[in-house]
């Protein structure tokens, strides 16, 4: 059965959010905190080793019970349900949407058109187990005997940015291997990768769920034509695996049947690290820890499932993310990890979220007349203090921010961890409280600063603060906290497209300028008839062409 179709602005809720907003729109946090001690008590949620602040967000316990009406009204529980049970919720694909079956355990009852798809993913999940340890361990080795050093990653999109995060995050967690990522058609962007490998010890794992991707097809090509100048044809199938749905489209690329890794249309690509597509994360880290951060996910799942919603951490961060985007009109939102590992995790975010919730036109076909996916960005602290801190302190602009920091470091250095955990609390301290116009003054009284330096300079020295924060304190970095962290955001998205009646899970969007750009580079040819373009492109069509 299908998702509900519910306008959320035509929902009881929605009004009364309305009126609320505006009653409290200027009220400082820090009235709330000074008027109820339990506050940050009240809005923490500690879930196994996750910990979750949200006091320091702009509402009250009055705004969480709406949001959580709005939550009733729009159906949000049996839209869970829905999704947990295998119904074709991607409606404009008619397909369901299963990333959770592929982490659940063998013995879960996920039924697609009536039959039980554990199975198929745990024999896949065996083939990976066992190709990792053949690569791991040294015992299938490439077309000189040699065993292999090198993997490359060739996808783009969802077939590439989840497994490059989760390598790059759980780098600590690496083995021997060295792991590479081709994504972009840019030439250069492969031969500069092509440069660092040696043919006789490189496996190249080719991502696509489609197979038909130009820039993956592009790369693939490339790198197969690069190869085949030291090796020779047969050799390809030592070196070439692939994983997707398109097994004919593989096999005449000329992949070996046994090297395909075979995913389902039920995984939508930006939801699709859990499965083969992951293999690159197997490989590099090994497979046990890939099953754990497998095992993680399936944690924040049942918790995202079972748990109610007022202590339900995907549900609760996706009401606040509402909170600001409809009644604040927050444009984005900054998601800033105090950890270095983290340094790719806003980027994969960026996808996940963007191409997912942006849309417009709601679930019954018509433009909506509300606002719907935020821009997600961000950069690991302390690094983003010293870049774009100053505008989420002092401009104009409304930035909620989710802080996500591990209490433990992975190699213990404490003199380290303590000043970055300083900062990590300080900021959300400072973005609360803020510095009053009296504060700036005495600091200046405290330094016998003159009265005109003071005069001329405590405009610019005000902090307002009431910028809001969520904060969430993870005791460590492993592969299952990790696990935990992606399905906890992809639930976030998921909640936020029930609520704003959008389909989640197409994207029709990125098809437009993919026909264009078919169109034009068939118009780079010399002798080719230039169709109609309006000025601006026929004129840079034209300039490009005058290089050639
Ligand atoms: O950009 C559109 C898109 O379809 C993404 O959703 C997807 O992750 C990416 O292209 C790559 O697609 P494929 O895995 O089929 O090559």
């Amino acid at each position: 059965m299908a998702l509900p179709k519910i306008n959320p602005t035509h929902t009881e809720a929605w009004t009364k959010l309305q009126e609320h907003y505006k009653s409290i729109k200027d009220v400082h946090m820090t009235h709330w905190f000074s008027e109820n001690e339990n506050r940050a008590k009240e809005m923490t949620i500690k879930w196994e080793d996750f910990y979750l602040d949200y006091s320091k967000n702009r509402m009250d316990a009055r705004t969480m019970e709406l949001l959580l009406e709005l939550a009733e009204e729009t159906q949000l529980k049996s839209a869970i349900e829905k999704q947990f049970l295998g119904d074709v919720i991607n409606e404009t694909e008619g397909r369901e949407v299963l990333h959770i079956a592929l982490r659940s355990p063998k013995s879960a009852n996920i039924k697609v058109e009536g039959e039980d798809i554990m199975p198929e993913i745990h024999e896949v999940k065996t083939k990976i187990k066992d190709f990792t340890a053949d690569i791991v361990e040294g015992n299938r080795k490439g077309y000189t005997n040699k065993a292999f050093t090198d993997v490359v990653n060739i996808g783009i999109g969802g077939s590439d940015l989840g497994p490059a995060m989760v390598v790059d995050v759980l780098q600590y967690y690496k083995n021997h291997l060295t792991t590479h990522f081709v994504s972009n058609v840019d030439g250069d962007h492969v031969n500069e990768v092509l440069k660092k490998l040696h043919p006789e010890t490189t496996l190249f794992v080719i991502v696509s769920k489609t197979f038909t991707t130009q820039e993956t097809l592009s790369n693939a090509n490339t790198i197969k034509e690069w190869f085949l100048k030291s090796a020779s044809k047969d050799d390809v199938a030592k070196h070439f695996v692939a994983v997707s749905t398109n097994i004919e489209n593989v096999k005449s690329f000329g992949i070996d049947e046994n090297n395909i890794f075979p995913m389902w249309n039920w995984v939508g690509g930006r939801f699709s690290l859990w499965s083969a597509v992951g293999i690159s994360i197997s490989l590099a880290t090994g497979y046990d820890n890939f099953d754990k951060l497998l095992s993680g996910a399936h944690a924040m799942d049942e918790h995202f499932k079972s748990e109610s919603f007022d202590k339900n951490l995907p549900v609760v961060l996706a009401l606040i993310g509402i909170w600001y985007t409809n009644f604040f009109e927050s444009e984005s939102e900054a998601v800033i990890g105090y950890s270095q590992y983290l340094n790719q995790f806003a980027t994969y975010l960026q996808q996940a979220n963007m191409e997912s919730n942006g849309k417009s036109v709601d679930r019954n076909g018509n433009k909506v007349a509300y606002q719907t996916g935020n821009v997600v960005w961000g950069e690991p602290g302390s690094n983003s203090q010293h870049a774009f801190f100053q505008l989420i302190h002092q401009g104009t602009k409304l930035i909620p921010a989710d802080f996500i920091g591990f209490a433990k470091s992975l190699h213990g250095n404490k003199d380290h961890q303590d000043k970055l955990m300083s900062n990590f609390i300080a900021q959300t301290e400072a973005l609360l409280n803020g510095k009053s116009k009296e504060e700036v003054i005495s600091e200046f009284k405290s330094q016998n600063t003159s009265e005109e330096t003071i005069q001329q300079l405590t405009p610019f020295k005000v902090f307002e603060g009431n910028k809001p924060t969520n904060t969430l304190l993870i005791d460590k970095l492993t592969p299952e906290s990790l696990g935990k962290l992606i399905a906890l955001y992809e639930h976030k998205i998921f909640v936020q497209g029930v609520i704003w009646n959008v389909f989640s899970y197409d994207q029709f969007g990125v098809e437009l300028g993919k026909q264009l750009a078919t169109k034009i580079l068939k118009e780079f040819d010399a002798s080719a008839q230039i169709a109609d373009h309006d000025s601006s492109t026929l004129n840079l069509l034209e300039y490009y062409k005058s290089f050639s």
